[in-house]
């Protein structure tokens, strides 16, 4: 199954990725994640969009096109993928239609995970992540079995930089202003299904599952 995974930032997507991932065994490619890894390990790539991410803004389409690219290219693709926080504008969604046609692949589902606004904002600024194995908590919603420590693994939970009150507001901006021709883009194209994500983790999720069945 190809899935492209979209909505605001504290949607839930890289929560609902997981779950996915686990249940369909399909390669879960976030672009948050690699822009992230590459800043960790001092890259070229993590370079270029460590300025982009601190201020919440957008890393340019063409970095950001390249990476994906690159990823689908490899071998674990080939039965499938799930792309999360990719595309994120229609120039990107056009570019990935062109890079899957070349590869003789289309899409499967556009899965839309919908969260009121005014909800996104304590959802990031909750969110805390394990830096050791990257499971995601939040300190209200999904907290760990004791505070601030990872239960898979012990390490001391962490907050995302972009997570902090003033970045999380242009993120929100940003990406709001992205969206509705993106929206357009996608439910012309008959892929999309919006999933109310406004409810408990496991019921978003099961939402997902009879969406992608049908
Ligand atoms: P990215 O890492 O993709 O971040 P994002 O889109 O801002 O999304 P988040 O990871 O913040 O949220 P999420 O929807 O995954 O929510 P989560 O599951 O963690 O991108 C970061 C940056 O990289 C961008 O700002 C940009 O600079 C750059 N970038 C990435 N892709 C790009 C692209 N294509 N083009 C250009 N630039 C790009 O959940 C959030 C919190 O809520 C967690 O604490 C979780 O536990 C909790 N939660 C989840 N579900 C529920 C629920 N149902 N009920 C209650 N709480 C919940
Ligand atoms: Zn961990």
């Amino acid at each position: 199954m190809n899935l492209i995974l979209m909505g605001l930032p504290g949607a839930g997507k890289g929560t609902q990725a997981e779950k996915i991932n686990e249940t369909y065994h399909i390669p879960h490619i976030s672009t948050g994640d690699m822009f992230r890894l590459a800043i960790k390990e001092g890259t070229e790539l993590g370079r270029k969009a460590k300025a982009y991410m601190d201020q919440g803004d957008l890393v340019p389409d063409d970095v950001t096109v390249g990476i994906v690219k690159e990823r689908l290219s490899k071998d674990d693709c080939r039965n499938g993928f799930l792309l999360d926080g990719f595309p994120r504008t229609v120039a990107q969604a056009e570019a990935l239609e062109s890079i899957l046609t070349d590869m003789g692949k289309s899409l499967d589902y556009v899965v839309r995970v919908d969260v009121p606004e005014d909800h996104l904002v304590e959802r990031l600024t909750g969110r805390r992540i394990c830096p050791t194995c990257g499971t995601t908590y939040h300190v209200i919603y999904n907290p760990p079995e004791q505070e601030g420590i990872c239960d898979r693994d012990g390490s001391k939970l962490i907050q995302r930089e972009d997570d902090q009150a003033d970045t999380v507001k242009n993120r929100l901006d940003v990406n709001m202003k992205q969206t509705k021709p993106l929206l357009n883009f996608y439910s012309e194209k008959g892929y999309l299904v919006t999933i109310d994500g406004d409810q408990d983790i496991d019921q978003v999720f099961q939402a997902i599952q009879s969406a992608i069945k049908q």
